[in-house]
């Protein structure tokens, strides 16, 4: 198989670093590489921030929800939609701007997250290992403040980069056609695709231990897997700050 499909097929997230430092050269080729990717209309609406400084990433790390694994990174970056340099540019040439609007929200998201996703391959690729870090936005203000991030700018996701102390597991996923759809959407198989991922995951033991919010569903007594830790997930608002944060940083209009 070529080398490419062997790291995707084998994507795993790592939280779990060795002492190894990454070099600048391979900085420098992670951001490079993402820098190639797809960008709507060649906007470029995003920015990376970089950070090695241990009292930065240990802040850092706090407000993402005490992720340990962003202290021990080698390199942690930051993603972040960015429609600020685009918003500069109008106003030097006095053209309007609409950056309140959310299909510009969007653009400005989806390209910060093909960037991010790109940066983890290049990494893969390069021997070391990563996570994604959407806690960044458990408390974006404080993050915006360290980061002096403008208007205009948010952070979409961070990530944990280092070279991995041990081999983590491969975590399977739903079976492909739950979630590929040929000609027209169908969810006819669902429960079936659902009850076998619940089968699998259970017999990995990928959630022993790591059950959710037990008091709230003191009277369950199934099966605890994937589809009932995702639903107890799935029943909380998940960082229901994130609007008028967006709002404040005039990413929305209301
Ligand atoms: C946008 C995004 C945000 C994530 N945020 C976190 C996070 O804050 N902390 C964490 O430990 N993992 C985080 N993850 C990693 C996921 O938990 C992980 O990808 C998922 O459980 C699948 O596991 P795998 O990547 O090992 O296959 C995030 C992943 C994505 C795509």
């Amino acid at each position: 198989m070529k080398e490419t499909l062997k790291i995707l097929l084998s994507h795993v997230s790592v939280r779990q670093f060795t002492d190894k430092k990454i070099s600048k050269d391979d900085e420098m080729l992670i951001v490079s590489t993402a820098q190639r990717s797809s960008t709507s209309s060649n906007r470029q609406a995003y920015s990376i921030i970089g950070i090695r400084n241990k009292q930065k990433k240990e802040k850092l790390a706090k407000l993402s929800g005490g992720q340990q694994h962003v202290v021990d990174s080698s390199l942690f970056l930051v993603f972040c939609a960015d429609l600020y340099r685009l918003e500069q540019i109008n106003k030097k040439k006095k053209y309007e701007t609409h950056s309140g609007y959310t299909e510009l929200f969007i653009i400005a998201t989806v390209d910060a997250a093909l960037v991010a996703e790109r940066a983890l391959i290049t990494a893969q690729t390069l021997g070391m290992g990563g996570v994604m870090v959407g806690g960044i936005r458990n408390n974006p203000e404080e993050v915006g403040q360290l980061l002096k991030l403008p208007n205009l700018v948010y952070p979409v996701m961070g990530m944990s980069l280092g070279y991995p102390l041990k081999e983590s597991k491969l975590k399977p996923r739903l079976d492909i056609n739950a979630i590929y759809h040929r000609e027209e959407y169908s969810d006819v198989e669902y429960p079936k695709y659902i009850s076998e991922y619940d089968k699998t995951i259970q017999e990995l033991g990928h959630l022993k231990g790591r059950e959710q919010l037990v008091e709230k569903y003191p009277k369950f007594d199934g099966l605890y897997s994937w589809s009932e830790h995702t639903a107890r997930r799935h029943a909380e608002i998940v960082r229901p700050h994130m609007k008028s944060y967006l709002q404040s940083k005039g990413f929305m209009k209301d």
